[in-house]
């Protein structure tokens, strides 16, 4: 039979229009049946499918976006010791021009899969100083966990390694849930920021645990103005998935992340944390900053997919409302946080 239900000029004045637009629907519906019976068309519609999607996702990333050139970085170093550091009197100030000004055009792919064969020289408790030279940086890192002992097996040789040739003092955290409810990240940030300040750091880096930096030259320090670090991540083909993405890796004084009362907690689950945290930012006049692509290019970990977290929106508005200082840092709920020390990392172990 013809398709002559289609033909809607000659139906201007018919009022049997929806008979017609009926049969009409019921037309397309066992073609695409019919195309989805047949294995070719199956395919066809997942290859377009997973296209759109990508195109869909890709929509609003960028490769090029305001950014502080390699060059102008060291103008923006928030210089800063930790007073629990040790100072070898007889000893010069380490210097970062080799790192900051190393155009070395290789990445650092090298993640070595195995504990065993990693020397874990001059580290203690998960902290680490250069004995050639007094560190001018104190970093503390700070790794949210849960269940993914895999990637951590990963992350922490692979880090130490790359840190240690950077000659900043260091130190990393793993903030593990250990209970069987759902990751809440922002309250694991805001206890592990509150161990580093127990340790006096001055400045820290809140990192995922499943991003490897691979450019040597990206100096694990903070500036001036809180840094977003993990821009280029080949999962994303390198490129700035949204303006006011924060997530990932972000460095940030420590003092700037009690003004902007830490991160939330009322987020389970995945998603809306980070967006919340980029929102502290304005009320407290700070800016974002971030280096070129090129400088802050890291590689993902694989993993499934999270549980995503269908109130976010919702708790995002809320607190845009009545204002971040009712939730966050300041009123952390009464969670118990046990530190424990290990030669890679200082574990905190946090049960909701
Ligand atoms: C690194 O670059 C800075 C400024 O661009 C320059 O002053 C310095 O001498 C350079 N250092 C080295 C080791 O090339
Ligand atoms: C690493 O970053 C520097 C800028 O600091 C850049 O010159 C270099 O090309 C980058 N290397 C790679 C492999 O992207
Ligand atoms: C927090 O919990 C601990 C033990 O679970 C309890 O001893 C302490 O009093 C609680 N603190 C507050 C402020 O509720
Ligand atoms: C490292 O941790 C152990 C065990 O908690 C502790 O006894 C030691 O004092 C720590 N060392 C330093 C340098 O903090």
């Amino acid at each position: 039979m013809p398709l002559v239900c289609c033909n809607f000029s000659e139906n201007r004045i018919n009022i049997n229009l929806y008979p017609r637009l009926k049969l009409c629907i019921e037309y397309i519906i066992t073609i695409i049946c019919w195309g989805l019976q047949t294995r070719v068309y199956t395919i066809i519609f997942l290859i377009l499918g997973r296209v759109a999607w990508k195109q869909k996702q890709y929509r609003y990333s960028v490769y090029v976006y305001p950014h502080i050139p390699a060059e102008l970085l060291e103008a923006h170093l928030y210089i800063q010791r930790s007073p629990k550091l040790v100072l070898h009197q007889s000893k010069p100030d380490c210097i970062y021009d080799e790192i900051l000004n190393n155009t070395d055009p290789r990445l650092n792919w090298e993640a070595s899969k195995k504990i065993d064969d990693f020397s874990a020289n001059g580290l203690v408790n998960g902290s680490y100083a250069p004995e050639h030279c007094n560190a001018l940086f104190s970093v503390a890192i700070i790794v949210p966990f849960k269940n993914r002992h895999r990637h951590l097996d990963i992350f922490l040789p692979y880090m130490h390694n790359f840190l240690r040739k950077q000659d900043i003092h260091y130190r990393l955290y793993v903030i593990e849930q250990q209970d069987e409810k759902i990751f809440n990240k922002g309250i694991l940030f805001n206890v592990g920021v509150k161990t580093a300040m127990l340790h006096k750091f001055p400045c820290i880096i809140l990192h995922d645990v499943d991003l490897l930096p691979l450019n040597t030259t990206n100096l694990y320090v903070c500036t001036n103005e809180p840094r977003h670090m993990s821009i280029g991540i080949d999962k994303y083909r390198f490129m700035l998935q949204y303006e006011d993405l924060i997530g990932g890796v972000v460095a940030l004084k420590t003092e700037q992340y009690v003004a902007m009362n830490g991160y939330s907690n009322r987020f389970h689950g995945w998603g809306g944390e980070d967006d919340d945290f980029y929102h502290r930012l304005a009320p407290q006049k700070l800016t974002l900053v971030r280096s070129h692509v090129e400088m802050t290019r890291y590689t993902m970990l694989g993993h499934p997919q999270e549980r995503l977290n269908s109130n976010r929106y919702k708790i995002m508005r809320d607190n845009n409302k009545r204002g971040f200082i009712r939730d966050g840092l300041s009123t952390l709920p009464n969670v118990s946080a046990r530190i424990s020390n290990h030669p890679l990392f200082t574990l905190v172990g946090v049960q909701l």
